[in-house]
């Protein structure tokens, strides 16, 4: 009996669902305080750069097993005939499930911020460590946003994640380009945005590199099967090579955007830029602050909305992984399969709640050899899953896709629904950025992660010799 898998109604509907899943907590959170970190413009161009050269072409290859299967991250190798290739599937399932116990506790702690934000609570900013350690509130909306979640997909693909993502990300767009215009009004904007914009290219050093290279992979959501899966539900008739293009321009276009309401809002209080993973969460409440009680309730809420938005439709794709494999697989029925997941994910996140203070074990799990202090277990799971496994499971993609299942084949599926990309320029640049840059960069970043973080061993300073 063929199971009824659903799909998405529309192609519009399958680029805003995939966008969706790419921008996330990575496009508002990340990005800004990796480009502070990284040196400012430098740093966005080396991201722009990946995107393109190396995400791109990884994201057709999701997309094309996806499509021509029309299976889960995992039984889409199996569908292929490469039973043993499956384990980049059941990789993918765990990346998800990792990825999404601890995303999921900071989508909860943006969407508190929003509560307290709108109920006049500017000072969440200096209690920023104490409200990450209260687990009780914070699980209480960990809770919220997961089941919040599920509830979408539960209800499927077209009536579920298509019909969400509709509805979310025009709304996200326009909350964006309202905070922008308003962020630029204010004094020392253009010292935030020259910050952002001016590239100062003696910034670039090999670790600089590397975590562009590392955020654009996730940015996009690759390496995990996310976009084999979504892919799976994409109909024939849809030119894939240009969707994903449309993809990869929204998620970048997200990202270049969050930075131009970033920066200006961070200058106009004369805050140094590198506060890494605070920048959102301690300095911005600060800034809200400064803009008076009733516009700093509406900028600030309209905010933390926006980033709460932004990490649901991510979650949802999370979420969407493992509960595919089931209903594919195993036969479950999709509601019972969704809910059941959640909440294995939600129990698997509860030490990773606990690991922003509450439990001092846990908030210093572990000293990596070569670290300068000790890791909480959230960053630690972070490690693993986003910097460990999914260069890894893309590596494996695209050496699968060029050698295993063979460009012939991968080729033919994409001119499916695409006619004129037969013979283009566009078709040879991936083809050969799936035979040779993807497995050389991503199995590059693979080893330096490796050897860094868990041997101490600084492979990048030793190839690049500075
Ligand atoms: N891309 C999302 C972000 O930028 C996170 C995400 C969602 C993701 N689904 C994924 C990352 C799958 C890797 C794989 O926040």
């Amino acid at each position: 009996m063929a199971i009824q898998r659903g799909g998405f109604s529309s192609r519009l509907g399958f680029i805003l669902a995939a966008a969706g899943s790419a921008v996330g907590l990575g496009n508002i959170w990340k990005f800004p305080f990796e480009v502070g970190k990284g040196g400012g413009a430098a740093f966005v161009v080396m991201y722009l750069l990946f995107c393109f050269i190396l995400c791109f072409p990884v994201m057709v290859a999701e997309i094309a097993i996806g499509r021509n299967t029309q299976r889960n991250a995992v039984g889409a190798f199996k569908a292929l005939g490469y039973k043993g290739w499956s384990g980049i599937g059941y990789l993918g399932l765990a990346s998800g499930v990792l990825i999404l116990s601890f995303y999921n506790v900071v989508a909860a702690w943006a969407f508190g911020y929003f509560i307290e934000i709108v109920t006049g609570h500017f000072d969440i900013g200096q209690r920023f460590g104490e409200f990450t350690k209260d687990w009780i509130t914070v699980g209480a909306y960990s809770i919220l946003f997961m089941v919040g979640t599920a509830f979408v997909v539960s209800r499927g693909i077209s009536g579920g994640i298509e019909k969400a993502a509709k509805l979310l990300m025009p709304t996200l767009f326009v909350m964006i380009i309202c905070l922008i215009l308003y962020a630029v009004t204010l004094p020392n904007a253009m010292e935030g945005l020259k910050f952002y914009l001016v590239p100062d290219f003696s910034e670039i050093t090999p670790a600089v590199i590397y975590s562009a290279l590392g955020q654009a992979f996730f940015s996009l959501s690759l390496g995990m099967g996310a976009l084999i899966t979504y892919g799976s539900y994409v109909s024939k008739n849809d030119n894939i090579v240009t969707s994903a293009a449309q993809i990869t321009l929204i998620d970048v276009s997200v990202a270049v955007l969050a930075g131009f309401m970033i920066f200006p809002l961070v200058f106009s209080q004369g805050i140094e830029t590198d506060g890494g993973a605070g920048l959102i969460f301690v300095t911005l409440p600060g800034v809200f602050q400064s803009l008076g009680d009733v516009l700093g309730i509406v900028i600030g809420g309209l905010f933390f909305l926006l980033l709460s938005f932004a990490a649901f439709t991510s979650t949802i794709s999370l979420l969407e992984v493992p509960t595919a494999y089931l209903v594919d697989e195993h036969k479950v029925k999709r509601s019972k399969a969704t809910w059941v997941v959640a909440m294995v994910i939600f129990i698997v996140g509860i030490p990773s709640m606990l690991s922003n203070g509450a439990s001092e074990a846990l908030s210093q799990f572990i000293m990596l050899p070569g670290a300068v202090k000790s890791l909480d277990f959230m960053s630690f799971v972070g490690l693993i899953a986003n910097d460990t496994f999914l260069p890894l499971g893309g590596f494996l993609i695209s050496v699968f896709v060029a050698y295993v299942w063979r460009k012939h084949r991968f080729n033919q599926e994409l001119q499916i629904g695409a006619e004129s990309l037969k013979g283009s320029w566009l078709q040879s640049y991936v083809n050969i950025a799936m035979s040779y840059i993807c497995p050389v960069l991503l199995g590059l970043i693979f080893l330096v992660t490796v050897m860094d973080k868990f041997f101490g061993i600084k492979l990048l300073e030793k190839i690049i010799g500075s």
